[in-house]
C-alpha cells in the first residue's frame, strides 16, 4: 500500500520514478495507452480551498479511468466533528484512494492508517508534497537535472512549501536558501532530520545571488488569516522583483505555487515577465499528479 503523506517519507527512488513517469503522461495527454485506475472510484477531501490542486486531481483521476467525488468538509460529518479514523474506516470500504487537503499533518496520516486505502496529502499546514513534485518535474523540464542546482526560496519559510523544499533538497542534491524573517524560518530541528545543504537568512539578496530557481509563496497561508496585517508589515520586502532577480544566475527561473499576490510576494512586472514558466508550472501539475496516482496504485 503506497501513501504520498509527506516528502521526508518519500523514498528518493520514488521521487525519480514519479518525475520520469510524469513526462510520458505529459506526452500522451490524451492517448494514454493504459488506464491504471479504470473502474476505481476516488473521493477528494477538502477543507480548504484550491483551484490547481482540485482540477488537477479531478481531471487526472477521470483520465486515468476512475470516478471522482469531490467532499467538502464541512458537507459531510466530518466537519461536525465526526473524528477523521472513523470517516476512513468508512472510506476505506466502499472506495479506492482518497486525496486531503486539511490542516493537521496528523490527519492525512491517520486517515492513510484507519482507510486502508491509497492516501495523497494534498497540503497540510506541514507539507506540499504534490506541489514540490510538479516544482522540480517544471525546472527540470526547463533545465535539465536538478541535482548541484541552488534554489532560493523567499518569503514565510515556515509554512508547508518551504518545508517540503527542504526534505526534497538533502534527497535530491540542490542546494536550498531560505531568505525569511527570523520569527518565519524553518524550524531547525526540521532542517537536521533533512540534512542536505540548506542555507537559513534573513538576507534575501545574499540568498538571491547565482541562485537557478527564484521561488516563492504567499505571505499568508491558508489557516492564517487572522495574522494578515501582522504579516503584511514583517514580510514587507521578502518580494521577488526585479533587483531580486538581477542578483539571480542570468536566465534564472522565477517560479511560484499560486495563486499570488502581485506587490506582495512578487511583483506584477516580474510575474508577467515569468508568466510562461508559472503557468507551466501550473499545468504540470496536472501531469504529476497523473504520475503520483499512478505510482499510488503500482
Ligand atoms: N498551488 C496550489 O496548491 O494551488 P491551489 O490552492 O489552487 O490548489
Ligand atoms: N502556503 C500556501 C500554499 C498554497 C498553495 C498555503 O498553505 O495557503
Amino acid at each position: 500500500m503506497k501513501h504520498l503523506l509527506s516528502l521526508e517519507k518519500l523514498p528518493r527512488a520514488d521521487f525519480e520514478t514519479i518525475l520520469r513517469d510524469a513526462t510520458g503522461f505529459k506526452r500522451e495527454r490524451g492517448a494514454h495507452p493504459t488506464q491504471p485506475l479504470a473502474g476505481q472510484t476516488w473521493a477528494l477531501i477538502f477543507s480548504k480551498s484550491s483551484t490547481r490542486t482540485r482540477v488537477s486531481f479531478e481531471t487526472g483521476l477521470r483520465e486515468l479511468g476512475a470516478g471522482v467525488m469531490f467532499l467538502n468538509a464541512n458537507d459531510i460529518q466530518l466537519g461536525r466533528g465526526e473524528p477523521i479514523k472513523d470517516t476512513a474506516r468508512v472510506l476505506g470500504r466502499m472506495i479506492h484512494g482518497a486525496v486531503i487537503r486539511t490542516f493537521a499533518q496528523s490527519d492525512v496520516e491517520d486517515f492513510a492508517i484507519y482507510s486502508k486505502i491509497p492516501t495523497i496529502n494534498a497540503l497540510t499546514d506541514e507539507e506540499h508534497p504534490c506541489q514540490v513534485l510538479t516544482d522540480i518535474f517544471t525546472f527540470e523540464e526547463l533545465r535539465g537535472p536538478i541535482a548541484g542546482k541552488v534554489v532560493a526560496f523567499i518569503g514565510d519559510g515556515a509554512c508547508n512549501m518551504p518545508a517540503s523544499w527542504i526534505f526534497a533538497a538533502a534527497k535530491l542534491g540542490f542546494e536550498l536558501r531560505i531568505a525569511a524573517p527570523k520569527a518565519f524560518q524553518p524550524a531547525a530541528e526540521c532542517l537536521k532530520r533533512a540534512g542536505g545543504k540548506i542555507i537559513v537568512t534573513e538576507d534575501l539578496l545574499s540568498a538571491a545571488t547565482g541562485a537557478d530557481l527564484l521561488y516563492t509563496d504567499v505571505w499568508v497561508s491558508m489557516g492564517k488569516e487572522a495574522e494578515a496585517a501582522e504579516r503584511l508589515k514583517i514580510f514587507a520586502g521578502y518580494q521577488i522583483n526585479q533587483k531580486l532577480v538581477e542578483r539571480a544566475k542570468p536566465g534564472a527561473l522565477v517560479m511560484h505555487c499560486l495563486p499570488a499576490y502581485r506587490g506582495k510576494e512578487i511583483d506584477a512586472a516580474t510575474f508577467e515577465a515569468h508568466a510562461d514558466t508559472i503557468f507551466t508550472q501550473a499545468e504540470n501539475r496536472l501531469h504529476v499528479q497523473k504520475s503520483i496516482l499512478n505510482w499510488a496504485v503500482s
